[in-house]
């Protein structure tokens, strides 16, 4: 299952069964499951793409999805599940928004579908939304470009760039956390922390060094200190520190940083003149209950990467960034072909917009009130095989194990994944560091009887697999 892979486990999971099993039929305002799963007839079009993609693109419960609406997902032969993934916690704002889309029709009809970095209007305007995010917009710029992949990897070069310009050779080392994930491109997967995923990458690069990562379960030592002396151990000086870049969660948990480590870390960018990057590609735009997630820490990054939930919809993603580090490269140097792309610019604002109108990440906040109490309840109820759960806003996760150990269970979690599938539940794949994950995230515009319902049916499936 490469989602797996890709997010950092090893290769070993069990992949989803394209057999069709009879589940029960279950008609709720929310949920429909009316066919055998996988459904018999989608079974040509699993075979199609296995003749024309490669396995990599496998890897998810076997559904075709037709049509998508707020929090609902359809396919064409009359089921539809509660939506647990928001894609891969992409349509924060819901899927399908009306102004979405009204705003996509309206560039296409003024006949602007790619422009380059030749200016169009709105570019303007949601490089100016954006700034004012910023923690002190006065002092930050916009750079748009359209993946997540992308913004981390230029959270990289900008950092290695201001220190080589201000200090020369030797100010090198790119700091980063084991367990991280910043994408799949070169200089994403050197900064990522699984060395499984990058065991193609050979010796790589002796810049790019990771550190624990405080999580508190995978590893109990949640001091600074232990930053600091892995720094020691592996001989390296701060001075000599170009960057550090941390998810403001991890997506493998969700595994959060404590506040004073946060903070710690944020005095110790500050000493040595490191540049801080915070990559919110997958915690940003209302997720965990603020716009972003490093809020909850009271730091101000120097550079902050966003992608999935800026558009809820096409593929943008940007970086946000202290200005004199954003104007280390003169014009036509810093730029990408898709960049500011006028239809996933229109889209963003009109997310944006809708994110705000809505009030979606207040809503993420006051939903996280029912979720997050829920999964400790359900983790509670079975505390040798759920290793741990956690969550804030609307994201969650609960950790699957093998008996009285923190060994992943991978099995069990994807024996559980496929019973919520059963049950009108989507959850994408279990992630964490060998797929013993079973992740949460609804869009933010979930309301208290959706998730209520949801939980439900997600505990019945616990329930079926572990008790
Ligand atoms: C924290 C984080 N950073 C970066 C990325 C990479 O984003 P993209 O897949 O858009 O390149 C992801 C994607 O899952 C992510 O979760």
């Amino acid at each position: 299952m490469d989602h797996l892979i890709e997010k950092g486990k090893n290769a070993t999971m069990a992949t989803y069964s394209l057999q069709p099993v009879e589940v029960p039929k279950i008609h709720t305002r929310y949920r429909t499951i009316k066919t055998q799963l996988p459904v018999p007839e989608s079974l040509p079009i699993f075979e199609l793409l296995s003749q024309s993609e490669p396995r990599s693109m496998q890897g998810q419960p076997p559904i075709v999805w037709h049509a998508a609406d707020d929090i609902t997902i359809s396919d064409k032969w009359g089921n539809r599940w509660i939506d647990w993934s928001s894609g891969v916690l992409i349509t924060n704002v819901g899927h399908g928004a009306k102004e979405i889309k009204d705003a996509i029709r309206k560039v296409v009809d003024q006949g602007l579908i790619a422009t380059y970095v030749f200016v169009h209007e709105q570019r303007a305007e949601l490089t100016r939304e954006l700034q004012s995010l910023a923690p002190d917009p006065n002092n930050y710029h916009v750079f748009l470009l359209s993946t997540g992949s992308e913004a981390t990897e230029n959270c990289i070069k900008l950092s290695k760039t201001y220190a080589l310009q201000k200090y020369g050779p030797k100010k090198r080392y790119m700091v980063t956390f084991e367990n991280a994930f910043h994408g799949r491109t070169y200089g994403a997967q050197l900064a990522g922390g699984n060395p499984h995923l990058k065991k193609w990458i050979g010796k790589g690069d002796s810049s790019f060094v990771q550190v624990p990562f405080p999580d508190g379960f995978k590893n109990e030592d949640v001091s600074f200190d232990l930053f600091l002396k892995t720094l020691r151990k592996r001989k390296i000086d701060p001075k000599n520190i170009a960057g550090v870049m941390t998810e403001s969660y991890q997506g493998v948990g969700p595994d959060f940083l404590p506040v004073e480590y946060a903070q710690k870390l944020e005095s110790f960018c500050r000493e040595h003149d490191i540049v801080l990057s915070v990559d919110e590609v997958q915690a940003g735009f209302g997720r965990t209950g603020k716009m972003f997630t490093f809020e909850h820490y009271g730091i101000k990054p120097d550079l902050i990467a966003c992608g999935k939930g800026i558009s809820s919809s096409l593929p943008l993603s940007a970086v946000i960034g202290r200005k004199d580090i954003m104007g280390l490269y003169p014009p036509g140097s810093m730029t990408s072909t898709h960049s500011a792309s006028p239809i996933c610019v229109a889209a963003a604002l009109a997310n944006l917009q809708l994110l705000k109108k809505k009030g979606l990440v207040q809503n993420a906040a006051k939903m996280g009130e029912i979720l997050v109490p829920e999964v400790h309840r359900i983790r509670n109820k079975y505390p040798v095989r759920l290793g741990c759960a956690q969550g804030k806003g609307l994201v969650a996760g609960i950790q699957v194990v093998k008996a009285g150990t923190k060994e992943p269970d991978a099995e069990s979690a994807t024996a559980i994944n496929v019973k919520a599938f059963h049950k009108g539940v989507l959850m994408f794949a279990p992630v964490g560091i060998a797929g013993e994950c079973l992740k949460i995230a609804p869009p933010l515009s979930i309301t208290e009887e959706p998730l209520r319902e949801s939980l439900r049916a997600f505990e019945e499936a616990v329930d079926e697999v572990l008790g």
